[in-house]
């Protein structure tokens, strides 16, 4: 049996090391596993809900999709996409806002925490709100469901989208019989969630991310304008915790690690732990630095693989979404 793994980045920013440990390289060494079909895909009407800039969604959608192809990617083993290019996510969108109960939704992590903000300041609990983002997590449902994923590899903070996407695809089954698939969340602690420069996790929400394909010498900048504490070298140091450690561990060998935690533990002085870590992540990311410097400059060669994955993925959307249709009632009157 073939599993199918389904995982999507939004295109609303510079794709960060975040991205590239968290997302891209474990979903790349997947997709090399026997029995196993990918889909990747460059969400970029989710990114909508967030970027208000169309150079900028157009730009991020480049960049996202240089990065996946960098790292490895091999599209012709993979369905890889762009999400706004395959229309029947939005007509299943519909057909799932029509099953999923607004209670639900009301749930969802990103807009409680919209409302709640609200709340505490004293204005109208969805100001500010757009429906995009209440909607949210039914978008994300017709990402996986249209491709009856069994699996999705996220961070944690996106397992509730997850379980509203089960949810949904049960209620729809309910209705119209077994025709979606129910994905199940593959959360893998041993994927590294980096921290970014703060310590908190690193995200283009916070502003605190390292870009993944930034020039040596900005790399080394943003590496060294990582906040640690006032311990003096020679002091020892706690590996766990450190923001700093928890990066390096992400690029390093288990045994390049252990020498690591003993450096910290000997006192290592931040500066030399930063440039080690400097020269740890320059290392790996250098080469894949080179290759997507030259994929971005030839936009309209991303532009032709792109379309080629949209008709590969369209190839099981269309019929699908018939089917879906006809058992929804949506179907010629004779
Ligand atoms: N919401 C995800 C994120 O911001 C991106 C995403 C959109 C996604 N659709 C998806 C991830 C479907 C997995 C499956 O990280």
């Amino acid at each position: 049996m073939t599993r199918r793994v389904l995982t999507g980045i939004t295109t609303s920013g510079t794709p960060h090391l975040g991205n590239y440990a968290g997302a891209i390289r474990p979903a790349i060494a997947a997709s090399r596993q026997a029995g196993v079909e990918s889909f990747f895909f460059l969400a970029d009407y989710h990114a909508l809900i967030h970027t208000a800039d169309p150079a900028q969604v157009q730009r991020f959608t480049l960049e996202i999709a240089a990065a996946w192809l960098a790292a490895g990617l091999d599209p012709d083993q993979v369905w890889f996409y762009r999400q706004s290019d395959i229309p029947e996510v939005l007509e299943l969108t519909w057909l799932l806002a029509c099953v999923a109960s607004k209670g639900l939704l009301n749930r969802a992590h990103a807009y409680k925490a919209a409302t709640e903000s609200n709340f505490t300041a004293g204005v109208d609990p969805d100001a500010g709100v757009s429906m995009g983002l209440f909607l949210y997590p039914v978008l994300m449902a017709a990402d996986i469901l249209l491709f009856k994923a069994n699996s999705v590899p996220v961070g944690r903070d996106q397992a509730q989208h997850i379980e509203m996407a089960r949810d949904m695809a049960g209620r729809f089954n309910h209705r119209y019989g077994e025709l979606l698939v129910l994905p199940e969340a593959a959360i893998d602690d041993s994927v590294a969630t980096l921290p970014g420069l703060d310590g908190r996790k690193m995200s283009k929400r916070y502003g605190n991310g390292i870009a993944l394909f930034a020039p040596a010498a900005e790399l080394r900048k943003r590496i060294f304008s990582i906040v640690t504490d006032s311990r003096a070298p020679g002091e020892p140091k706690e590996a766990e915790g450190s923001a700093l450690f928890r990066l390096y561990q992400a690029f390093a060998t288990p045994g390049e690690t252990a020498a690591m935690r003993s450096a910290f533990a000997a006192g290592i002085a931040w500066g030399e732990a930063k440039q080690a870590l400097f020269e740890r992540i320059d290392a790996a990311v250098a080469p894949m630095r080179s290759r997507y410097q030259s994929l971005i400059a030839d936009p309209a060669a991303i532009e032709k693989r792109l379309q080629e994955g949209a008709t590969r993925a369209r190839a099981i959307a269309t019929p699908f979404l018939r089917e879906l249709r006809d058992a929804a009632g949506l179907r010629r009157l004779s």
